[in-house]
């Protein structure tokens, strides 16, 4: 029978397992979630396992990463589910620690990230990388994990981190992992539990209309891109998404600005609003 992973509740007992891992010459893979777990983090799981002798998932709902008004409170907790999940997928440790253990009394250092974090969802969500980012040094701070693995469904949010961990020189690699999908095309989310039946159905827009933006881009003539774009749009409004946060292609690196006339690869991206859902997705040009 699978054994349960540890579940590690304080830094100090935390650094304490890892340092006897390191000890004992085993190096060490983080996969940070806020929980709700599905086959998206299991599959980031198996890439930690493949690099390194111990795996960590992060079990945190960060609260500094949502704004007033977004859905802190009624984020998924799935504790038991998530707990049997990560018991199948062997991983060795799970880190969940108290919003209080992660900012005590008197927090007040953040990481105020630039370059991929300027636009897309920063327009939308302004704090958002500031908390994404402050976590994350934090969790890697705390594990001292060797390697980390995010999934390229946050892409923007991968381009974050890798610029962090380049800028700051924090000593791990940054591994991107796939987005998986349902059998239809939607993305794999934690958030996606929030959305009804008929909801659920609308969604698979997203990725058709991100494949046929990517196609256009690929042509690499800016009004075959410009008319893919606008038609996604009306697409997006008329499967009933109420609102349109962003459907752009931007370069893959640096998600600036996307020069079709240059061979650079691209990535399209979409953020949109299903009810009182928002949902992102993005594939490569
Ligand atoms: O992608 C997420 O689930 C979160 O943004 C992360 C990286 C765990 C930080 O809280």
């Amino acid at each position: 029978m699978a054994k349960a992973p540890l579940v590690v509740r304080t830094v100090a007992d935390l650094r304490r397992t890892v340092a006897e891992w390191h000890g004992r010459g085993e190096t060490v893979g983080l996969v940070p979630t806020m929980g709700a777990l599905h086959e998206g983090h299991i599959s980031l799981l198996k890439l930690a396992r493949e690099r390194t002798s111990r795996t960590i998932t992060s079990i945190f709902v960060n609260p500094t990463q949502f704004a007033p008004n977004e859905d802190f409170d009624k984020y998924p907790r799935t504790w038991d589910d998530d707990l049997a999940q990560l018991t199948r997928a062997n991983c060795d440790l799970v880190w969940a620690p108290t919003a209080r253990e992660m900012y005590p009394d008197g927090f007040a250092t953040y990481v105020i990230p630039g370059g991929a974090a300027e636009g897309l969802e920063t327009d939308f969500r302004p704090t958002f990388f500031r908390g994404v980012a402050t976590v994350c040094c934090k969790l890697f701070t705390q594990t001292r994990a060797d390697v980390a693995v995010f999934g390229e469904k946050d892409f923007q949010q991968l381009a974050v981190i890798r610029q962090m961990v380049r800028d700051l020189n924090l000593p791990l690699d940054i591994v991107p992992g796939r987005t998986v999908r349902e059998a239809d095309g939607l993305a794999m989310s934690s958030r996606n539990r929030y959305l009804s039946a008929e909801n659920r159905a609308r969604a698979t827009v997203l990725h058709r209309v991100l494949k046929e933006v990517a196609d256009a881009a690929r042509v690499r003539v800016p009004e075959a891109l410009e008319a893919a774009i606008a038609g996604g749009a009306a697409a997006i409004k008329d499967a009933g998404f109420r609102q349109l946060d962003y459907l752009v292609v931007r370069d893959a690196e640096t998600l600036k600005a996307f020069d079709p006339a240059s061979p650079r690869p691209g990535r399209a991206l979409v953020a949109a609003w299903i009810g009182e859902t928002r949902l992102i997705d993005n594939v490569t040009v």
